[in-house]
């Protein structure tokens, strides 16, 4: 295996037996050798020389994740992983094009090389390039012991893969039969010429309890490869906060920095407000706001901001069930700032569709951008060698419009856009086999009408977008989901915007008011899009257009 111009080979593995190692070394030289854990993964890492030709020898070791890193221009170039043959086999640079190419992956949402990803975290724009840095398990595609994986962009399109940069503590690592946590998730607040990174570490016992420890950390970085040691920033949670006390996201407010995180507050899902003028000391002031409806757990990752004239929070309903069986659903909040409290006015779902979670936003040149975590909460995931679990919505423009969050794919999305499928008026579509299954649909109805959208068929698996009496909803059939109502809030349907990738639609209902995310494991890489309406001479426009991979 050659390695170019990087300078780091890092593996993560885990000894099968006590004295398990990684070897590696340089053709004719002298190799280097690191022992594993045998109870957990260790993230090692070996000095390579560049233009070199290594061999690794991993045969006593299991090893989820390997890659080159390390040279100049990391932003640029990003990771080169390394596969192996078969485990223990051989190690050679992996062949990008064929290991996405799934009908399990999306081919133009983010996803992370293999394995678990959830949240975003620490978005951020930064001296030119986007920064995404997310809620990472390398080892498989469940979740577990959280690291933070990190990617950058210049267009919020196309991504390259940095190392990982953050890992669980060790003494998890020594005992991860009775410890679990890492690094949960935070946010990153973008400066000049430094960013500064807030982010959670939890440990305790595998079911959470009040030996649950949540602590807030503080870490640096100026050029976003190289970080500063991680500093505790808070130890202790308030007195009437639960033992959820997390995912920290800091925002500036008339000249004020204020922190919010996850908890709850005599058994009601809470948004912490902590204030400070350092950006290093904090100190507590009171909930945000408090959600009254019942069974949530906590409000996992969030956000606080000023949008339009307006402020508005947004957070994840832990545990909690609403009335349509939707598991976990997001909630956002539109209101005034008053006595450091959001006095809400209106409030609504951030995503009707059941599969987006922990979405997290930030600011960069007068847009308020947001990115959510296509999350997968009733058991339809699909586990393929190589997969993913996990992908990134994409990147939405967030507004406030008539007491609603309104949230549109940032513009950027439209250089993905290709060859044009159908374009017509007043018909009924019906484009049975479209190869790749990657494709965005537009759609303006002159006036409301009942329709139905095939947008996914897999034997007797079914996912339609739905309008009808009942009103819009995505539907599925024959899965998990079946008989769960994803019903979007809006009167009349004018508009819609439907981005179809393989295993994740997307759905945007008129011109941002409401968006939907279901995620439907096809097994082919064909799709299809077959348009219903009961009145077809109110279809004004249709268009139907191929996307590109990224
Ligand atoms: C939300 C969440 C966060 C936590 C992280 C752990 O999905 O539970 O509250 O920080 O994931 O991975």
């Amino acid at each position: 295996m050659y390695t170019g111009q990087y300078t780091c080979i890092e593996i993560f593995a885990k000894a099968k037996e006590d004295g398990g190692k990684v070897r590696v070394a340089c053709a004719g030289k002298a190799g280097m050798e690191k022992e594993a854990k045998t109870t957990y993964y260790t993230w090692l890492k070996f000095p390579v020389e560049m233009d070199a030709e290594y061999e690794i020898d991993s045969k006593t070791c299991d090893v989820t994740l390997c890659y080159l890193s390390g040279n100049e221009r990391m932003l640029e170039t990003g990771v080169k992983y390394l596969e192996q043959e078969k485990p223990g086999g051989t190690y050679f640079v992996a062949d990008e094009e064929k290991h996405y190419d799934s009908p399990f992956r999306e081919t133009y949402h983010f996803t992370p090389w293999k394995n678990w990803m959830n949240d975003p975290n620490g978005l951020c724009w930064f001296q030119g390039h986007y920064h995404m840095f997310y809620q990472f398990n390398p080892h498989g595609q469940k979740w577990s012991n959280m690291y933070w994986g990190h990617a950058a962009s210049k267009d919020l399109i196309h991504w390259v893969h940095l190392p990982v940069v953050l890992a669980p503590q060790e003494e998890i690592l020594d005992k991860p039969d009775e410890l679990v946590g890492g690094a949960y998730s935070g946010c990153a607040v973008a400066g000049e010429d430094e960013v500064v990174f807030y982010f959670t570490r939890h440990i305790g016992p595998h079911k959470d309890c009040e030996e649950t420890q949540q602590q807030q950390w503080m870490m640096k970085s100026k050029d976003l490869i190289h970080f500063t040691e991680e500093e505790c920033i808070l130890k202790e949670r308030p007195k009437e906060a639960s033992f959820d006390f997390r995912d920290p996201k800091v925002v500036e407010i008339d000249g004020n920095w204020y922190m919010v995180l996850a908890s709850a507050v005599k058994g009601k899902g809470a948004i912490l407000l902590y204030g400070s003028k350092d950006m290093e000391h904090w100190s507590y002031i009171h909930p945000l706001l408090t959600e009254g409806s019942e069974g949530i757990r906590c409000f996992e990752c969030p956000d606080f901001m000023e949008l339009d004239g307006k402020y508005l929070a947004m957070g994840a309903w832990m545990d909690h069930h609403d009335e349509h069986g939707r598991f976990q659903m997001s909630r956002y909040y539109i209101g005034a700032w008053k006595e450091r409290k959001l006095e809400v006015e209106s409030s609504g779902w951030f995503d009707f569709g059941g599969n987006c979670y922990a979405m997290q936003s930030f600011e960069q040149g007068g847009r308020r951008i947001s990115i959510g975590w296509i999350s997968d909460f009733y058991g339809e995931h699909v586990e393929r060698e190589n997969g993913a679990y996990g992908s990134m919505t994409l990147p939405r423009q967030l507004h406030i419009k008539n007491r609603k969050l309104y949230m549109k794919p940032v513009e950027e999305v439209a250089l993905l856009k290709g060859r044009t499928l159908y374009q017509g008026a007043k018909e009924n579509v019906s484009l049975e086999r479209i190869k790749g299954n990657a494709y965005q649909a537009k759609i303006h109805f002159l006036e409301d009408t009942r329709f139905s959208i095939l947008l996914g068929k897999d034997g007797e698996k079914e996912i339609s977008l739905v309008n009808d009496e009942n009103g819009l909803r995505i539907a599925t059939k024959g899965v998990k989901s079946q008989g769960i109502r994803f019903a979007a809030d809006v009167d009349a349907v004018a508009d819609l915007e439907i981005y179809m990738d393989r295993r994740a639609v997307e759905v945007y209902v008129n011109d941002g008011e409401a968006a939907g995310t279901k995620l439907f494991y096809n097994s082919s890489k064909e799709g299809c899009f077959l348009l219903n309406a009961e009145k077809p001479e109110n279809i004004g426009e249709a268009e139907v257009s191929l996307m590109k991979k990224i």
